[in-house]
């Protein structure tokens, strides 16, 4: 199953549309006073995440910039439980997932990123508010409108800087995890369906924000696909200056 086209361009009218609405209603003022920059990692699982994260903020502390890794769902100590329960409880209802997830979200951005970012860090974040669009949204069919009003809630106008999204086919993410890890948990444990549809939501948001996301061909070895990512940084960051 994929995320058809005519459902592409809604989601994109509901994603802009609500977040006007409801950006008007509750007055939330742009937060904008951040000195450093906010760069996300998505996509599904298998996709070497992780990996990259940790080359990226190798290189940008070897340059020289002040550098933080963090996660979602986790980056503070009730942000990380969350995750934890959330890994480990299985059949949670969508809605009550989301707003769990969001929970934790919105502690993360207010104890750590926000404060970080004006300390003038670079923030490298393993996923972030896409994944609740790709996984809530297209994944478990959550009303956009609804997931975008929490984003308004708890994030206000924030977005990330830049957001690398990485995509291998299903069947090499399912081969990679099953070879890479003892434990699977809930989410590691979908079907290739699903790992399918999680795919096809992240192409469709890299082609609604072309502005702030890249799309990261994931298959090979890791340092290759760390060359491509470097390429794009490497461009967004001249832009930046
Ligand atoms: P991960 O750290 O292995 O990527 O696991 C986190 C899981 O949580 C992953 O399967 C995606 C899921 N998730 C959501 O469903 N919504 C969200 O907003 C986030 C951040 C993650």
């Amino acid at each position: 199953m994929q995320v058809r086209n005519g459902k592409k361009a809604e989601i994109k009218r509901k994603i802009f549309e609500n977040e006007g609405k409801t950006r008007e209603k509750s007055g939330i003022r742009n937060l904008k006073i951040r000195k450093g920059l906010f760069i996300s990692f998505e996509g599904g699982e298998g996709t070497g995440k992780s990996t990259q994260v940790g080359l990226l903020a190798d290189k940008l502390s070897e340059q020289g910039n002040l550098v933080h890794i963090t996660r979602e769902p986790g980056g503070t100590e009730l942000s990380e439980e969350i995750r934890k329960l959330l890994k480990t409880t299985s059949d949670v209802d969508p809605i009550t997932e989301m707003l769990l997830m969001f929970a934790a979200r919105r502690e993360h951005f207010v104890k750590s990123i926000c404060p970080m970012l004006e300390q003038g860090y670079t923030i490298i974040c393993d996923r972030f508010y896409d994944s609740s669009l790709v996984y809530q949204g297209v994944l478990k069919n959550i009303p956009i409108e609804q997931i975008v009003q929490l984003k308004i809630m708890t994030l206000g106008d924030f977005e990330p800087d830049f957001t690398i999204i990485l995509d291998i086919p299903p069947s090499i993410a399912k081969e990679r995890i099953q070879h890479r890890q003892l434990y699977l948990d809930n989410y590691d444990m979908m079907s290739e369906n699903e790992y399918d549809i999680i795919r096809n939501g992240f192409k469709k948001i890299a082609e609604i924000f072309p502005f702030r996301c890249k799309l990261i061909n994931a298959s090979g070895d890791e340092k290759k696909v760390f060359s491509r990512i470097c390429k794009v940084i490497e461009k967004f960051m001249v832009q930046k200056v």
